[in-house]
């Protein structure tokens, strides 16, 4: 006779007068004069609380809505009323209550109301349960739609590259090797461990970027993307680095470098706007408790055109910058955090393209550019978080892409297949890998990352 409903469609169409039924966790319990408690309840499809209303004439009231506390998982079922008073459009006034899971509030972690992320991240089982991480959570699930959307409505195929794989698409061996040799024996020939007693008969490990193997079906299917977890044995304890990440890697035939930004800037228009018109709750607590710049630096990325500009006019502004930097800028080196967020959050206050970057500080696939000394490369750059995509046109000459696999002390042999997409049918093609934590981190205003991956793994952490 109680009609089960979600709180979000509840609140977003209110069916005043309906005998309904709602499931969540007690957010708080405030006890009336006069008989009677207002209960918070949260159930997790959106932000906002159903406040109920449950007074002393329940059987149960005295033994257990007296006794709840915050964080109980309960069902309440009743009528749903105008409230009366200010604060909620309307309430539940319970005719029944049901506790599922008590919440002893002695053991029970999360009481404040406002926890710092770092205690939080000590308690990743139970984050979640809070406003701001759970916003952060629904936020990447649209964000994660959002993309698959943008994709198939440009007629892109989603491509599951693998995992596990026995190549370094970067080339910087920051590589996690995956094996089932004891490694309390390790088998070993001329001093080194010998991989070919392994499960895959050689070395393999985690992927660092699906892009070689999106290549693969870009030369058959056209237009595809990968979306998945990447890894990296990168020592770099920062707010923007995790081991375990996802990257999202469009890739197209017939495209090249300018293709290739213009659609990475279409893209992340099309997705900032996306949370804009679907997380505006979200964006309004991030707002008040994160970032209170959040809705100008949205509006900055999606009401302008991105700034383009080469790497060799980047390193000349550095220069002319008047400050001194913790790195040197030079040409010839990569250009560091605090180059790129100089860049776009004090020279151009909006995205960045940053092009043609040196050959040698990029990997062996990268287009090389008629100056033979810079490749056609492509980092975007936004405030607050530096490079948050990077890609180019790739190498689709056989006889060039050979040589830079040669100078850059690959063996031929392990690259074959990739070869073999030039040697036939090669076509010019190019494509982008976004960090999806770094888009998330953007949306948000969350200043570290490891707050925007639901588990994260960082040199030295991972549990759980
Ligand atoms: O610039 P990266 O290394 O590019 C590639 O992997 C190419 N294969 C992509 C392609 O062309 N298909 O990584 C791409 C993006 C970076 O711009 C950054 O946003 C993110 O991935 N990223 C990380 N995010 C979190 N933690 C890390 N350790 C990251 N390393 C890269
Ligand atoms: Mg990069």
């Amino acid at each position: 006779m109680f009609e089960f409903m979600r709180i979000a469609p509840l609140l977003q169409a209110p069916p005043i007068g309906k005998a309904l039924e709602v499931k969540g966790w007690v957010r708080t319990r405030r006890d009336a004069k006069g008989d009677f408690s207002f209960l918070e309840i949260n159930d997790g499809s959106c932000l906002a609380n159903l406040q109920v209303v449950a007074d002393s004439t329940l059987f149960n009231y005295e033994g257990e809505i007296k006794r709840l506390t915050t964080g109980c998982a309960v069902r309440v079922a009743g009528d749903l009323v105008a409230s009366p008073a200010k604060g909620q459009a309307v309430e539940l006034r319970c005719r029944e209550l049901t506790v599922y899971g008590w919440a002893p509030a002695e053991t029970y972690p999360l009481q404040k109301k406002h926890h710092s992320f770092e205690f939080l991240r000590s308690m990743t089982h139970l984050r979640p349960r809070t406003n701001s991480l759970a916003a952060v959570a629904r936020v990447r699930s649209a964000l994660s739609l959002a993309l698959h959307r943008f994709f198939a409505e440009r007629g892109f195929c989603y491509v599951h590259t693998p995992i596990i794989t026995t190549n370094d698409c970067e080339g910087a061996g920051e590589q996690f090797t995956v094996t089932a040799l004891d490694m309390n024996k390790l088998p070993s020939r001329d001093g080194l461990v010998d991989f070919s007693r392994d499960f895959f008969g050689r070395q393999a490990s985690l992927t660092v970027s699906g892009q070689l193997e999106a290549e693969v079906y870009a030369l058959a299917l056209g237009n595809v993307y990968t979306f998945g977890p990447t890894f990296r044995a990168e020592n770099s304890n920062t707010s923007r680095h995790l081991a375990e990440f996802w990257m999202v890697e469009p890739e197209m035939a017939f495209c090249d470098l300018t293709d290739d930004i213009n659609l990475a800037e279409e893209f992340l228009k099309y997705l900032l706007a996306s949370v804009r018109s679907e997380c505006g709750a979200e964006l309004d607590l991030f707002c008040k408790f994160i970032d209170p710049a959040l809705h100008d630096r949205l509006a900055m990325v999606l009401d302008q055109d991105f700034a383009r500009i080469t790497y060799t006019e980047a390193v000349e502004r550095l220069r002319k910058a008047g400050r001194t930097f913790d790195f040197p800028v030079q040409w010839g080196a990569d250009l560091q955090s605090e180059h790129e967020r100089y860049l776009a959050e004090e020279v151009f206050k909006r995205p960045v393209v940053v092009t043609d970057y040196p050959r040698v500080i990029k990997p062996f696939y990268m287009r090389i550019n008629d100056d033979n000394r810079t490749v056609a490369a492509m980092d975007i750059l936004v405030p607050g978080i530096g490079e948050i995509i990077g890609g180019s046109q790739r190498e689709e000459r056989y006889d060039v892409l050979l040589a830079r696999i040669t100078e850059n002390g690959l063996r031929q042999a392990d690259y074959e297949w990739y070869l073999d997409l030039r040697r036939y049918g090669s076509a010019p093609h190019a494509g982008f890998g976004m960090g999806f934590e770094r888009l998330v981190q953007f949306a948000t205003g969350m200043a570290n990352i490891r707050e925007v991956i639901p588990f994260p793994r960082t040199p030295g952490a991972a549990a759980l």
